[in-house]
């Protein structure tokens, strides 16, 4: 199941490639006027939900475009076929290509490809986290003051006042950076990787996060809501770091948004 996975995660990257070469083409926008879709994403998707069908047809698929409900039970393909579609459209290039199999709710397998790169992310539960051959660990980074962050905007931003705005002005001057690179599916490989130390964003989807979820366990790192309950499919807003500074981040991610001041520094 990991080498199909891997090579439809493959097949989509290398039609995005080709599409980020000569044009993003038609482009319309969906649940807002920010949030768009490309005829890229909707062929990615063909081609990811064909190849699933054809090798297994008894699994059920929950696309970003395709949509329906999640099934609660037995095994579903999640899949993104073009995380990063803003970045994409603009011809800005971060994004990537991102697939998980989770059975009964629970991560078994996850692939994030990033095609611009040629950097392939992927995890198998009890078998680890890995870019390639390499095995990926999460940082050992503890403080605010030494982290790096990735964070996003959701597509409400316009309309919902809590749109990550007062999370950002707290993080910002406290860290070393905070990032907003436009594909969630890679931030969450990149913290698992040690390159990110914290990532955190409300407004998110399974399709975005649930390989993510994955690569951040098996590289030995925390994946909770901003209540700190592990992660769950159904969860809109995330948390990512390794255990010591999850607590940090989750700590001061919900101070912020009690309108709290912030705690002293770890
Ligand atoms: C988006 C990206 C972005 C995140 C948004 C996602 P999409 O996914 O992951 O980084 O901030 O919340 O919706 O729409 O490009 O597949």
């Amino acid at each position: 199941m990991l080498d199909i996975a891997i090579d439809l995660a493959r097949q989509a990257g290398e039609l995005l490639r080709l599409g980020h070469q000569n044009g993003a083409g038609l482009i319309r926008s969906k649940s807002s006027a920010v949030d768009l879709v490309t005829q890229f994403d909707l062929a990615s998707e063909q081609l990811i939900s064909d190849g699933l069908r054809q090798h297994f047809p008894d699994h059920a698929i929950y696309g970003e475009e395709t949509g329906g409900t999640l099934p609660a039970a037995g095994p579903v393909w999640v899949v993104d076929p073009l995380d990063g579609t803003t970045n994409f459209a603009h011809g800005y290039p971060v994004f990537s290509v991102t697939l998980a199999l989770l059975v009964d709710g629970r991560p078994e397998l996850g692939v994030t490809y990033d095609p611009l790169r040629d950097d392939l992310f992927w995890a198998q539960r009890g078998q680890g986290a890995w870019r390639g051959q390499r095995r990926l660990q999460v940082s050992t980074t503890t403080g605010l003051d030494a982290s790096l962050l990735a964070t996003g905007f959701a597509y409400d931003r316009a309309s919902n006042a809590d749109n990550n705005l007062a999370e950002f002005s707290h993080f910002a001057p406290r860290t070393r950076g905070v990032r907003r690179g436009g594909s969630a599916a890679l931030d969450m490989a990149w913290v698992a990787a040690g390159w990110l130390d914290g990532y955190w964003e409300r407004g998110i989807h399974v399709w975005d996060l649930a390989a993510g979820v994955l690569l951040m366990r098996e590289a030995g790192g925390v994946v909770t809501n901003y209540s700190g309950r592990p992660w769950q499919p159904a969860d809109r807003n995330v948390v990512a770091a390794n255990s010591v500074f999850h607590a940090v981040l989750l700590e001061s991610l919900q101070r912020v948004r009690q309108g709290l001041p912030a705690p002293a520094p770890h």
